[in-house]
């Protein structure tokens, strides 16, 4: 192992940097622990490096966190760079680098830690066993589809986006979904819109040709629609998702009410790149830059410090360290740790003590059993 990894830390804007330093406190607290430690490479980017620099991200900066070991992301947007005119939007940051660096699949993992049942405003027996894995797709579809832009016309104005996917990038995702698949419960859930959408069709025919290389997992179609209403509907039905770009990010933001709030679900982008440690990926919860809570000590910070996790197991290679900060998470929760997305509908509050993100990320570093457990900034 070696004593010192290199990371990219974009903290962005709104609740970023907070929920950003809560994860680095972990992630330096685990390399106290296990004796490496972390080279971190600060990255100014989102509206942030709209206002420093007039661009969402330098292309010197998208260069200098791919020669990174990975990179943590925060989010990046807000209220004050929404003009719909704009031609710099802080949002080209995340398509840089997901787009630039060929991050194409996005795993969102979504389970449900059992005290924190309460906190979901679905009834308990939905949740029980609930453990799925969405493959979203992330470097093509309508994100990156071209012709994306408005038009003035002799009839009026018309906005036109592309859906675009050749067969060689639903290949890859839906082979890796099907390898996912295999380390898990051996269940694949293709989620489409083939009764409309060429892409879609093409999509299923994709699946189908695949499906013969693997033949101990079993695959389903499903129409998104019909989808969105069974992820709550029975969510413990389903394994492995494996969706396009749009349709995963939407259906994500949906699982992350199983979880009881969105501000605990994490991300990691990866490609085909390794590193001497694993592969290179993007980590990154899936929440946006909260800017109603930002701040103010408010925003969770378990879904960027879960993201951390991700990025210990996949590109550092550092499995039982990933796995001990899961069960550092699983034990503040335990404990009764609270931040207020987290706070039970019903208002019942006993047991808890409902913290800020600062408190709730130094409950998770004191319960990695930490030989230096510092407080994060
Ligand atoms: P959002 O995810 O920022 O917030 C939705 C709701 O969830 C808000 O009420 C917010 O307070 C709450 N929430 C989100 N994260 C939370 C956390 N960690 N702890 C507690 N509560 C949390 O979505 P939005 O409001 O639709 O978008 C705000 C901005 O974020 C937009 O500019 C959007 O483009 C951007 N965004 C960025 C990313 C990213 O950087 N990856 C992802 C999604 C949205
Ligand atoms: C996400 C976000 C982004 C996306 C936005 C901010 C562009 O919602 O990471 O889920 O749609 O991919
Ligand atoms: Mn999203």
């Amino acid at each position: 192992m070696p004593s010192t990894y290199r990371l990219a830390a974009i903290p962005g804007d709104g609740v970023g940097p907070e929920v950003i330093a809560g994860a680095r406190s972990v992630l330096d607290a685990v390399g106290a622990r296990d004796g490496f430690s972390v080279e971190w490479l600060e990255i100014v980017a989102g509206g942030a490096g709209i206002d420093a620099f007039g661009q969402a991200i330098r292309p010197d900066d998208v260069d200098a966190a791919a020669r990174c070991d990975a990179i943590l992301l925060g989010a990046v947007g807000g209220p004050r760079w929404d003009d719909p005119d704009a031609k710099v939007r802080p949002e080209q940051a995340l398509f840089a680098l997901r787009g630039g660096l060929e991050l194409f699949a996005n795993l969102r993992p979504v389970t449900v830690l059992p005290a924190l049942v309460p906190s979901s405003p679905l009834r308990p027996e939905l949740l029980e066993a609930v453990d799925l894995l969405i493959v979203r797709e992330l470097t093509s579809g309508l994100y990156f589809g071209r012709p994306s832009e408005q038009r003035e016309t002799p009839e009026g104005r018309v906005g036109i986006d592309t859906l675009l996917y050749t067969e060689h990038e639903i290949r890859r995702i839906v082979r890796l979904a099907f390898e996912l698949a295999r380390g898990r419960r051996r269940r694949l859930t293709s989620v489409d819109k083939a009764n409309v959408l060429a892409t879609s069709r093409l999509w299923r025919k994709v699946v189908e040709e695949a499906r013969g290389e693997f033949p101990d997992v079993e695959v389903g179609h499903q129409l998104v629609d019909s989808c969105a209403m069974l992820l709550v509907r029975r969510p413990a039905s389903f394994d492995v998702l494996v969706t396009e770009n749009l349709f995963g990010d939407i259906l994500s933001d949906e699982a992350a009410v199983l979880a009881g709030s969105l501000g605990m679900l994490p991300s990691a982008s990866l490609g085909d790149r390794r590193t001497a440690h694993g592969r290179f990926g993007l980590y990154e919860p899936i929440h946006g830059s909260a800017p109603d809570i930002a701040g103010q000590d408010l925003a969770n910070p378990l879904g960027t410090i879960l993201s951390a996790a991700m990025l210990l197991r996949w590109s550092l290679g550092l499995g039982d360290a990933a796995s001990s900060v899961e069960r550092a998470v699983e034990a503040a929760i335990e404990d009764g740790y609270r931040t207020a997305d987290l706070v039970p509908p019903d208002g019942d509050r006993s047991g808890l003590r409902v913290v800020g993100t600062r408190e709730m990320a130094a409950a998770v570093v004191d319960r990695l059993g930490a030989a230096v457990a510092g407080a994060p900034a």
